[in-house]
């Protein structure tokens, strides 16, 4: 019999990926080529130049000057929150449900954070009457994610041309999008990319990586597209306080670009199993509702009718993360993204552990 750990977690932000081989095999080549080189602070210009590439090929006019390759995406969005942000005066708005590491990368910037929830039961469509009143003349940055972690929505064409079409009358704002998971989305339609559309006063910039889509998890590399100026000043800062990311990552992550295509729809494969799965067993708990999210490898169902009403919802948002813990699964409080009484919940899992992790949560869970 197949035995499991006391608690199993679907929590995690990365999936049990193995690096492609492609990328293996480049990284060692230039591993065992002699010493390795150096590379700029701002990345490799092959890397640059391949990435502005896909870019174009989708249709965004991306040169490789506009690109800085950094650690992960996580030093890239504060890169550009640094290079954008008057500290102590600037605001950045953000739709939530949204991921929780983007609250701490604001303060650490020195900025003011501000939040427009988004609604559950219009699957959080981008209300974009609601953005502009949310709007304030010391608003600089709108952060969004798409494919939004955690709820998993994919924002397409005609709904972001919409948002655009109001970010284009405030020019002091900037529109950030954080797109590392594009690659997985299970929709007809690819998600598209806030640079395939017009951008005639330089405000869009989209920060990825490697560790979702690409499966280059333990790599740390990631990137932002900016404006030529706003690259630069990224670029600085990550010469003033860091290093440029290793040859050996940008190897694999340059062999990764050149396939990006076939190793998310290999991702996107082997997910689909446990994605039925984990939908399924959604579906049969009554109280619960989840809308099917086309992309991530995350559902973020509605547990507010298991909540303790005695307790504020916070707490009980809490409660109910450490009652789920109790039962042998660990999934992530929605209320660290915003949206107490929801719960992101991860299927990138071995699917023996996701099996036995569904049948702890439906017994956990006080269904009717
Ligand atoms: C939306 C989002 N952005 C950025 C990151 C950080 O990515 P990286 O591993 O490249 O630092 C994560 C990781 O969980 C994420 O979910």
């Amino acid at each position: 019999m197949t035995s499991f750990p006391d608690t199993i977690s679907l929590a995690s932000g990365y999936g049990n990926f193995t690096t492609p081989p492609a990328a293996l095999q480049q990284a060692t080549t230039l591993l065992q080529g002699g010493p390795l080189p150096l590379s700029p602070i701002e990345g490799l210009p092959a890397l640059r130049a391949a990435l502005a590439a896909r870019y174009q090929r989708q249709g965004a006019a991306v040169a490789p000057e506009q690109i800085v390759v950094t650690p992960g995406a996580k030093p890239a969005l504060l890169a550009v929150l640094k290079a954008l942000l008057s500290p102590g005066h600037d605001e950045v708005l953000l739709l939530t449900p949204n991921w929780f590491g983007f609250q701490g990368l604001v303060e650490k910037a020195g900025g003011t954070l501000r939040t427009l929830p988004l609604d559950p039961a219009t699957d959080y469509a981008l209300d974009v009457a609601a953005v502009q009143a949310a709007l304030t003349p010391r608003t600089r940055v709108l952060l969004l994610s798409n494919p939004n972690n955690p709820t998993g929505r994919v924002y397409h064409r005609a709904e972001l041309a919409a948002l655009l079409h109001l970010t284009r009358q405030h020019p002091q704002l900037m529109v950030l999008a954080d797109e590392i998971y594009d690659g997985i989305c299970f929709g007809p339609d690819r998600v598209p990319s806030l640079l395939e559309f017009d951008d005639p006063l330089s405000q869009h910039v989209v920060v990825s990586g490697f560790s979702k889509s690409l499966a280059l998890i333990g790599w740390s590399v990631g990137y932002l597209v900016a404006p030529a100026a706003v690259a630069r000043q990224c670029a600085a800062w990550q010469f003033a306080t860091a290093a440029a990311v290793s040859a050996v990552s940008q190897a694999a992550a340059l062999a990764a670009t050149e396939q990006a295509e076939s190793i998310s729809a290999g991702l996107c494969a082997g997910l689909r199993a446990n994605r039925e799965r984990m939908v399924a067993a959604l579906a049969a708990m009554p109280s619960v509702r989840q809308q099917l999210p086309q992309g991530t490898y995350y559902v973020f169902p509605d547990f507010r009718a298991f909540l303790n009403p005695a307790l504020p919802l916070p707490a009980a948002s809490a409660d109910l993360a450490a009652r789920l813990r109790a039962g042998g699964v660990e999934v992530v409080d929605g209320a660290s993204c915003d949206a107490p009484g929801f719960f992101r919940i991860s299927y990138a899992v071995p699917e023996p552990e996701l099996r036995e992790a569904l049948r702890r949560l439906t017994a956990a869970l006080p269904l009717r």
